[in-house]
């Protein structure tokens, strides 16, 4: 048989695709960003016409990097959002230092996949990346961990390990058995939206959490309810969601109460400290979260309040080999030698991006005492948001502010009338915020987390609220 092509065949033209002009094209990039980066403090800060792309063919034959550059900046660039700059206050959304961003360009560059080790030192860094956060937050060298795309896949995580905790107390492995015969008791006072997300995605239900009682004004939990609920459960697997700085009221729960009931009742404890663990750098914060080291397993966020880009999540536990058995994937190609374990074995994904590296990065750059500068700051800038809240005859602050959300509305409006004005204010371009609940009542909520505020900005922001309500 001949190996020549055949004739019949159409000649393609050959692609190019070449590192040649690579250095030009970094240097397109690199001036738009550094144009970006100057710009995120005067640009609207959200897009509201909630763009959508015109509808184009998917393009047949390329256009050159040149091209695709082209259409980014006439298609994608004007509809962004401010997100990593100093006047997003939604969510908790944090921005991105510089050294993280740059590590992150770099991850894209030297493309190593830190699914298994054995290959670079990329999960060694991973795991040291991992060393650093525990000694960072004063948690004991017990703990191992992974970095996550996020908070919610953290939450998987420690609901995967309860529920694995849970099933091996009623002599099943869940992990090899499934969860048919498991009998599971989850408890929460106010878990995360994504932790009841995660409920559905570990096969426990939306629906299937106890809720706890919460102290008074607070989002935290009672522990004397928990006590009584536990008591008065039969089931045989307990699992204790707890939280270190809930998202709207930023309560603690008592975690030192909790954890000995934990052992009392033999649940497994899983506290979501998404943005709240960060509070342990703050010396009169830190008693807030004591009996954190106590949890079984823990979520956290470095793409909140660390500031570094998008995505990573933090998540803790001291049970690696019961991570390990959840989470673990079994098939000769996988195998490798090294003194690290394979993180696609503690984790969602088999391939993973260098995740660690911006991170890394970040905290080699500016220590653990810039970040403790990043929380120290924000939660001034709430604190002087709250004042001037609280001093005005035109707004109310609803929850008395502790760390770095304010909880708020318009004095005068209720329910759909608070959402209208959120709306008007996030119209302006000058600050974004997102709606809340507290108490059962329409609110709005303003998070500080990212490096860039300063309270000028605050100051402009309660310019704005006052020429808003009195117009
Ligand atoms: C307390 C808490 N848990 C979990 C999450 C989910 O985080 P992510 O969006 O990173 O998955 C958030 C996000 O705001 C949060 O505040």
């Amino acid at each position: 048989m001949s190996n020549k092509p055949s004739a019949e065949l159409p000649s393609l033209s050959p692609m190019v695709i070449d590192f040649s002009q690579f250095e030009d094209h970094a240097g397109l990039v690199s001036r738009w960003a550094a144009e970006f980066n100057r710009q995120l403090e005067s640009m609207p800060v959200a897009d509201m016409s909630d763009p959508i792309p015109e509808s184009r063919p998917s393009p047949e034959t390329g256009n050159g990097f040149e091209g695709a550059f082209r259409a980014f900046r006439n298609l994608i660039a004007p509809h962004l959002a401010a997100s990593a700059g100093p006047r997003y206050w939604g969510f908790v959304t944090g921005g991105a230092t510089p050294a993280a961003q740059l590590g992150d360009w770099l991850v894209s560059t030297i493309d190593q996949n830190v699914g298994s080790a054995g290959d670079s030192i990329a999960s060694a860094i991973e795991q040291q990346t991992i060393g650093w956060l525990l000694d960072m937050v004063d948690l004991p060298s017990e703990f191992s961990g992974i970095l996550t795309t996020g908070a919610t896949a953290s939450n998987l995580l420690g609901l995967t390990c309860g529920r694995q905790h849970a099933g091996l107390q009623q002599g099943i492995d869940i992990a090899e058995e499934g969860l048919s015969n498991a009998d599971i008791e989850v408890f929460s006072a106010t878990p995360h939206a994504s932790t009841v997300k995660c409920l559905a995605m570990v096969g426990l239900g939306r629906k299937s959490w106890r809720p706890v009682a919460c102290l008074e004004n607070s989002e935290a939990m009672d522990v004397s309810d928990l006590e009584r609920q536990l008591a008065a459960s039969t089931c045989p697997g307990k699992v204790v969601v707890a939280s270190t700085g809930t998202v709207t009221g930023n309560d603690f729960d008592d975690l030192q109460a909790i954890a000995d009931l934990c052992q009392r009742y033999q649940a497994w404890l899983h506290v979501d400290a998404a943005f709240g663990l960060f509070s342990r750098l703050i010396p009169e914060m830190k008693p807030w979260s004591a009996g954190l080291e106590r949890a079984d397993s823990i979520t956290s966020d470095a793409h909140k309040w660390l500031n570094v880009p998008y995505d990573c999540g933090i998540f803790f536990t001291r049970h690696q080999q019961l991570l390990m058995e959840s989470c673990s994937a079994d098939a000769a190609y996988l195998k490798t030698e090294s003194r690290i374990p394979s993180f696609m074995n503690m984790g969602i994904e088999n391939s993973r991006r260098f995740r660690a590296l911006p991170l890394w990065m970040s905290l080699e750059a500016y220590g653990v005492e810039g970040v403790r500068q990043i929380v120290s700051a924000n939660c001034e800038q709430a604190r002087q948001f709250a004042n001037w809240l609280q001093s005005s005859d035109d707004f109310s602050l609803l929850k008395e502010c502790q760390m770095n959300v304010v909880v708020f509305k318009p004095a005068a409006l209720q329910g759909e009338d608070v959402a209208r004005f959120l709306s008007e204010i996030n119209q302006t371009g000058e600050v974004f915020m997102t709606p809340g609940v507290w108490q059962g009542h329409a609110a709005i909520r303003a998070a500080f987390s990212n490096w860039q505020t300063t309270s000028d900005d605050v100051a402009r922001v309660c310019h704005l609220l006052e020429k808003l309500i009195r117009h």
